[in-house]
């Protein structure tokens, strides 16, 4: 049985998501909790196979249904591996992009909403969502800015239709789902995060 606490960190390349987690890990274990931060893509098989595409950029044969293919197999790898046992465990899971990222950036590649939704339908749904939202200029040169670009995925034009979806999603009335303006210092983004989670967290385990 599920009894721990899972929430997502989803926002445009740029947008803090790794340093927020950071932050939320560091406050989390002050206060009892023993959090574990996962990111997507994973490490695992297809993981690997998605970081080569966001290196190298994406090869001419890879249709948008095989784009979304590629990271629900890393999803369905990451849930029996890591996200389930964590939260069977009682754990809170804090993960670093999830379902939400793959309705908005395979969704820009066209791909229709529900179709995204009902390949993930066998995934747990996160306790929180939480989006950072940012231009994506601004998150493109805080990723230039740490020398970290990545061809296929991290373009101006690519990332304003990636905007676009994440500036659609309250249509899609997804549950548990909270926005977050990102163009704040990151104590600031952790102290209004933590305002978000602190009333659903359960109780640190003993
Ligand atoms: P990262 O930059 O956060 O490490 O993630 C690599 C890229 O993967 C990022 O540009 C967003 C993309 N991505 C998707 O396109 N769909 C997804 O479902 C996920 C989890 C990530």
């Amino acid at each position: 049985m599920r009894s721990g606490f899972f929430l997502a960190l989803e926002g445009l390349d740029g947008a803090g998501k790794t340093t927020l987690a950071a932050g939320l890990k560091k406050s989390l274990v002050q206060k009892g909790y023993d959090p574990i931060c996962l990111k997507e893509p994973t490490s695992g098989q297809y993981g690997q196979k998605i970081r080569e595409i966001t290196r190298l950029g994406r090869p001419e044969s890879l249709s948008p249904e095989d784009e979304l293919a590629l990271f629900i197999n890393d999803r369905a790898y990451d849930v029996e591996n890591n996200i389930n046992p964590a939260l069977e465990g009682g754990k809170v899971v804090i993960i670093d992009r999830y379902i939400v990222s793959n309705l908005a950036y395979q969704g820009a590649l066209g791909l229709p909403l529900d179709l995204i939704l009902k390949a993930n339908q066998d995934f747990p749904w996160p306790d929180l969502t939480l989006v950072l939202t940012i231009v994506p200029s601004e998150g493109l040169d805080r990723v230039r800015k740490r020398g970290d670009l990545q061809p296929a995925f991290e373009r101006v034009d690519y990332l304003q239709s990636v905007k676009a979806v994440f500036d659609r999603l309250d249509a899609l009335s997804l549950k548990n789902i909270f926005f977050i303006d990102a163009g704040k210092a990151a104590r600031n983004l952790v102290r209004e995060a933590l305002l978000l989670i602190n009333p659903l967290l359960p109780k640190p385990q003993s």
